[in-house]
C-alpha cells in the first residue's frame, strides 16, 4: 500500500551530517550543523552538566515519573527568569505562562499551534533568509508564512530599511518571528537603537512579536547582554512569546530541553493561555522529558553551578570568536580575493560568507568540507588545526 510513496529529500542542515558520514576522506571536515565542537573537532559535554548530573544521580529521592504536562515547574521558572531578567515585571505581575517544550523547535511548534487555535491573525513574518526550519514549522500549524526583508548581501549586513518597510505593510496583528540574537543563518543582528525602532514599529501597529531565543550567552558569552532584545519588547507590557533552547548554550543538543514563554497582559489572561497550552501539548508528547530540564533546573537554582556554567558558557563563545579572527587572517593572508570582514563582524554560530551552492559544491567534492548550500558555516565547527584547510577551500572555490 505504500509503493507510491515518493523519496523525500534530506533536511538541508541535517542531511549535510549524513552526507558527512558517509564521506571515508580522512580530511572531512563537518561545517553544516551547528554543534559544538572542541579544539580537538570533539562534541564538549559541559563540565557542570556532569556534575548536575552526578548529583542528581546520587539523589536517591529520586523518581521517573510523569512530568506534569506543563513539565518541570523548578526548570520552568528559572528558565523565563533567565531570559527576561530575576526582577522582570512580567514574571512579578504572574503575567508569563512558562511550559517545558522539546527544546526550541518544540517550543516553536507549541507556540505555533497555541496561536492558530486562539490567534484571530493567521499570518507570520519570518525573516528572509531565517532557519529553515521556520517556514515548515509555522506553515505545519496552518499558518500562512510571509518573509520580511533582513539580510542585505551586498553590505553583507542588516536591511534595516527593508524591515521596516515590510514591517509597516504588514497586516494589523501579523504574527512577527524574531531572532533572540545571533541570527541564524547570517550572524547578523539588529543594534539596540535598530532593535528599538523595530519595537517601536511593532507595537505601533499591534503586530505579536515572537523570539527564537536559541543562542543566550553563546553570541557575546553574557546572558543579560543577549537577552536585551527579549527584555526591550517584555519591559513595555506588551504581549511577546519566547522560545527557547538549551541546545547550544547548555550544550544539551540530544536532551531535548527548551521552554516556550507566553507574555500575557494579566495574571488572569496567562492562566487562562497556559490551560489551553496542556489542550495542545497532551495529544501531541503528552508531557515532556524530565532529565534535561532537571540538568538545567539543578544548574540555574545553584550559585556556584550556575557561575561555573557562564564562565564555560563564556570559554565557548570566545572560542568561536577566535575562530573568525584565525579564519579572516588566514584568508587575508592568502590574499583571497574578496572582502571577508564579515567574517569578524558577524556573531553567534555561523558566518553567512556568501558562497554560492556551486562554490559550496566543490569545496566539498575537492575538500571534502560539508556546509550548507546557502554558504552558511558553523564557526563552532571549526578548530585552529582546520582553519587553514578550510581557508585553501574557499580560496580555491573563489579563484578557480
Ligand atoms: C542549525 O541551524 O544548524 C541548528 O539549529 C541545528 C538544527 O536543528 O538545524
Amino acid at each position: 500500500v505504500f509503493a507510491n510513496v515518493v523519496r523525500a529529500p534530506e533536511d538541508p542542515i541535517l542531511g549535510v551530517t549524513v552526507a558527512y558520514n558517509k564521506d571515508p576522506s580522512p580530511i572531512k571536515l563537518n561545517l553544516g550543523v551547528g554543534a559544538y565542537r572542541t579544539e580537538e573537532g570533539k562534541p564538549l559535554v559541559l563540565n557542570v552538566v556532569r556534575r548536575a548530573e552526578q548529583l542528581l544521580v546520587n539523589d536517591r529521592s529520586r523518581v521517573k515519573e510523569y512530568l506534569p504536562i506543563v513539565g518541570l515547574a523548578d526548570f520552568n521558572k528559572l528558565s523565563a527568569k533567565l531570559i527576561l531578567g530575576s526582577d522582570s515585571p512580567a514574571i512579578q505581575g504572574n503575567r508569563v505562562t512558562t511550559v517545558q517544550c522539546l527544546s526550541g523547535t518544540g517550543s516553536l511548534r507549541v507556540g505555533a499551534e497555541f496561536l492558530s487555535r486562539h490567534y484571530y491573525q493567521r499570518t507570520i513574518y519570518i525573516p528572509n533568509p531565517t532557519w529553515g526550519n521556520h517556514t515548515k514549522i509555522f506553515t505545519l500549524a496552518g499558518l500562512t508564512v510571509k518573509t520580511y526583508r533582513y539580510y542585505d548581501p551586498v553590505t553583507r549586513g542588516l536591511n534595516i530599511q527593508g524591515l521596516l518597510e515590510d514591517l509597516s505593510s504588514a497586516p494589523s496583528g501579523a504574527i512577527v518571528l524574531l531572532h533572540a540574537c545571533a541570527h541564524n543563518p547570517t550572524g547578523v543582528d539588529p543594534t539596540l537603537e535598530q532593535w528599538e525602532q523595530i519595537r517601536q514599529l511593532i507595537r505601533s501597529k499591534s503586530l505579536l512579536p515572537f523570539f527564537d531565543s536559541a543562542y543566550q550567552g553563546f553570541a557575546s558569552g553574557s546572558l543579560d547582554k543577549d537577552a536585551q532584545s527579549v527584555r526591550m519588547f517584555v519591559g513595555d507590557g506588551g504581549e511577546c512569546f519566547i522560545a527557547q533552547s538549551y541546545a547550544k548554550n547548555m550544550g544539551l543538543y540530544g536532551e531535548r530541553v527548551g521552554a516556550l514563554s507566553i507574555v500575557c497582559r494579566s495574571a488572569d489572561v496567562a492562566s487562562r493561555v497556559e490551560s489551553q497550552l496542556k489542550l495542545v501539548i497532551r495529544p501531541m508528547y503528552s508531557s515532556p522529558p524530565i532529565h534535561g530540564a532537571s540538568i538545567v533546573a539543578t544548574i540555574l537554582k545553584d550559585r556556584k553551578l550556575y557561575d561555573e556554567w557562564t564562565l564555560e558558557l563564556k570559554a565557548m563563545a570566545d572560542r568561536i570568536i577566535t575562530m573568525r579572527k584565525q579564519l579572516f587572517d588566514a584568508l587575508s593572508a592568502r590574499g583571497t580575493p574578496g572582502d571577508w570582514s564579515h567574517i569578524i563582524k558577524q556573531i553567534g554560530m555561523f558566518t553567512f560568507t556568501g558562497l554560492n551552492t556551486k562554490q559550496v559544491t566543490f569545496m566539498t567534492k575537492e575538500f571534502h568540507i560539508y556546509m550548507t548550500s546557502d554558504g552558511r558555516i558553523s564557526m563552532a565547527g571549526l578548530s585552529s588545526r582546520t582553519v587553514p584547510h578550510l581557508a585553501d577551500a574557499i580560496h580555491a572555490a573563489v579563484t578557480t
